[in-house]
């Protein structure tokens, strides 16, 4: 019989001891096979105080991201300040010992911003505070990272614009055009840096993703037509496995993506699982999330475009979507509330082992 990558993750599921066998190298390793990578978001706090997260982010992880510390708003409270770099560093400075490349999150993104931005409109506000807050925070971690998500979350259908963009402090200033700007200005910043722009919400079957998807592709169009320097796609995949995924259709806007020439990367993996978790028990419900990566991730790694896999956390126990409006107990992610691998770090291992090469 031909092993086909299918049959072969069809049958690494049903023979747990394969994938554990192949997982303990450890995921990064496993990814680097095939030239990508592997990380997971981490933050000050879980490296300080949490050394039971230390473990598996040294053992499976080549790349970090800050979670938070690299926000504009974790920077910078407010306009009239300047950008405190300390705790950054410290994360920088740990990644290097620990020997991990990092990705850069976020340039620009409409949400955790300095006090006092919503004041300010036009050019003006522009150039005098979001081109210094880019050049200034680019060019502080000139070589610190290998990736750079440049701007997040720029499409939003809700928002009425025929662009389908969002409607951002940014948007407010420049129009459509600050995303150019931005990357234009990252790349003179950063020159090493390959530059994404990272968004959410892509992969299921219905209106306001696939209006996403629309928005998003009219986007990358009209960037890679100007010689804009955009070099990938983050698809944030916070998955949730309540809704409908149609593999053609996902598969169709993936095509269309890297027909421009662009790569793509899975960027704040997790999934939600607790609202339909009820009468499920523990092991049920960490399958489940398994199997919904296995699903949506699967085409993806028959590409040879795709650069690599972070997750949004490495353990449940400091899963965002355990906090504020995301709530409830979600079991989504590699690791579970003890540190214990999970079901999704095998079906994440069985996925890397299966790839085709990376090509950019
Ligand atoms: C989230 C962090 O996980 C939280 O700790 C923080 O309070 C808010 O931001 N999409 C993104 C990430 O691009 O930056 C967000 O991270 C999660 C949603």
């Amino acid at each position: 019989m031909r092993l086909t990558r299918r049959s072969f993750l069809a049958t690494c599921a049903s023979l747990p001891a394969v994938t554990a066998v192949a997982a303990d190298a450890g995921l990064g390793a496993l990814a680097a096979r095939s030239g990508r990578y592997f990380g997971a978001a981490v933050s000050t706090a879980l490296l300080t105080d949490g050394s039971a997260f230390v473990a598996p982010l040294e053992r499976d992880c080549s790349v970090w991201v800050p979670e938070w510390q690299l926000k504009w708003g974790a920077l910078t409270p407010a306009i009239t300040a300047a950008a405190d770099f300390t705790a950054m560093d410290g994360l920088v400075a740990a990644a290097r010992t620990a020997g991990k490349r990092m990705r850069g999150h976020t340039l620009l993104w409409h949400e955790h911003l300095p006090d006092g931005i919503e004041a300010l409109d036009g050019r003006g506000g522009w150039d005098s505070v979001v081109v210094p807050h880019i050049e200034t925070v680019a060019g502080h971690y000139r070589d610190a990272f290998f990736e750079w998500d440049v701007v997040n979350e720029a499409i939003e259908p809700r928002d009425g614009g025929a662009d389908l963009m969002r409607r951002t402090p940014f948007y407010r200033m420049l129009g459509p055009d600050y995303v150019a700007e931005a990357f234009r200005l990252a790349a003179e910043a950063a020159p090493s840096a390959r530059l994404y722009l990272n968004e959410d919400h892509l992969y299921y079957d219905d209106e306001a993703q696939e209006a996403r998807r629309v928005g998003l592709l009219a986007l990358l169009e009209r960037l890679v037509r100007a010689g804009v320097p955009v070099h990938g796609v983050g698809l944030q995949c916070h998955l949730d496995i309540r809704r409908r995924f149609d593999g053609r259709l996902f598969n169709r806007f993936l095509d269309e993506v890297t027909g421009l020439g662009l790569s793509v990367a899975v960027t704040e993996l997790d999934v939600r699982e607790h609202d339909d978790a009820a009468g499920r028990s523990l092991a049920r419900r960490r399958q489940r999330a398994a199997d919904e990566v296995t699903k949506v991730l699967d085409g993806l790694f028959d590409r040879s475009a795709l650069a690599g896999v972070t997750t949004w956390g490495i353990s449940d126990a400091d899963s965002w979507l355990r906090k504020g409006g995301q709530g409830g107990d979600n079991q989504g992610l590699p690791y579970g509330d003890t540190f214990q691998p999970t079901p999704m770090r095998a079906a994440l291992a069985a996925l890397f082992t299966a790839t085709r090469t990376r090509h950019d």
